[in-house]
């Protein structure tokens, strides 16, 4: 478990001997492994281009074939471990620049070591730079970031895909870095009491218009939903689109591991859907990727990146000042009601890797629907 899970499971202990060993420098960064992560937008790898991108604290190049299918290798030459980006692809093979050594840009596979001579019997086709499943989904390439030393399921999960409700709609993307480990991205994420503090402003809500809510929780495989609710009366937008689409607008939010957060907003014929990840890159870098698609006709695109960077932006600099005091050690507390899907987080990520290691179905931390209540 990282330390910054273990510092936040045991909000009110005393500081012991014990505490005092564990507060040695944790190697485990707490990241979950065996999922898939968004490493680039699509449109970042184009032509022959080699793309670095960095999940888990994996060093990747990736980069796309002749004929159109994007790769993603370790960026590690496994002859002396230069960065394979600092070679060429010429559509079908990486070519590294130190030796010359070329693999197969999907597999990864050794095709050819240029200093062998005929002599030689190394075989070449043993040899394999790390590579990474990789597919395009939404406008993002996901990379499905096994744990190291570990063989791939037989049958993969696809990547994620945001849920859509016509043939037409606009679709946009928006994303923000947080100096802060996941596990602090994933929490600020879900928390629903700083939206009156952080996200305060005219289109959105206002300090004052503060109440109490009561929001019905339940299981899903992996995570929770907030079940299917009329959304809160004191936000602006769902009140413009209730307005719009004369009919009420119901709104469900879940959470799965490793890292999702999905909205549906349906009125009527009308709908708007977002999804939000946040992806480890190092253990005090992520990066919150925020794809939303809609059929509302009176939400031009520019509108809504506008007011959706200012709210990321409230999110990242709330965010870089917590790291701030972060850098101290602090103890922290998860209270309830507020708190509690920060709790399920931090047990359904516990539980996930309690299950993997003992091949236990995973039991997950609660055990039917729930209301929480707080104010907001
Ligand atoms: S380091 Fe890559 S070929 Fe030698
Ligand atoms: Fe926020």
């Amino acid at each position: 478990m990282s330390e910054a899970v273990r510092s936040i499971l045991r909000p009110d202990a005393r500081p012991t001997r014990e505490d005092a060993q564990e507060a040695a420098p944790a190697t485990d960064p707490g990241f979950l492994w065996d999922f898939w992560y968004p490493a680039v937008r699509s449109t970042a790898i184009r032509g022959r281009n080699l793309v670095t991108a960095m999940l888990l604290e994996v060093p990747l190049v990736l980069g796309r074939t002749s004929d159109g299918k994007v790769f993603a290798m370790r960026d590690s030459c496994p002859h002396r471990g230069i960065p394979l980006s600092y070679g060429r692809l010429d559509g079908k093979v990486v070519e590294c620049c130190y030796h010359g050594w070329r693999f197969d840009a999907c597999s990864g596979q050794c095709v050819e070591i240029p200093s062998l001579s005929s002599q030689d019997k190394l075989k070449v086709q043993r040899i394999f730079a790390g590579h990474y499943p990789c597919e395009e989904q939404d406008g993002y390439v996901w990379v499905y970031m096994n744990s190291p030393g570990t063989k791939l399921p037989e049958t993969m999960p696809p990547a994620p895909a945001l849920s859509v409700f016509s043939d037409k709609y606009k679709i946009t993307h928006l994303f923000c870095e947080l100096p802060s480990h996941i596990d602090h991205g994933i929490i600020g994420l879900m928390d629903p009491a700083h939206g009156p503090f952080v996200h305060q402003s005219w289109f959105w809500r206002k300090r004052g218009s503060i109440h109490e809510k009561a929001k019905q929780f339940e299981p899903i495989p992996n995570g929770f939903r907030m079940s299917p609710h009329s959304p809160s009366t004191n936000s602006a937008p769902y009140q413009l689109l209730k307005k719009i689409a004369g009919e009420p607008v119901t709104t469900t939010i879940d959470f799965v591991l490793p890292n999702i957060r999905t909205e549906e907003d349906r009125s009527g014929k009308l709908w708007f859907s977002s999804r939000a990840t946040v992806t480890p890159v190092r253990r005090d870098l992520c990066r919150i990727d925020f794809v939303a698609a809609w059929n509302l006709f009176f939400l031009p695109v520019s509108i809504f990146r506008f007011f959706g960077k200012i709210f990321l932006r409230q999110d990242q600099q709330t965010m870089i000042r917590q790291a701030e005091g972060l850098k101290h050690n602090p103890r922290l507390m998860l209270i309830d009601d507020a708190d509690r899907p920060a709790k399920w987080y931090f047990a359904l990520k516990a539980n996930l890797i309690e299950s993997r290691r003992t091949g236990a179905p995973m039991v997950h931390p609660m055990n039917g629907p729930e209301t929480l209540r707080w104010r907001s």
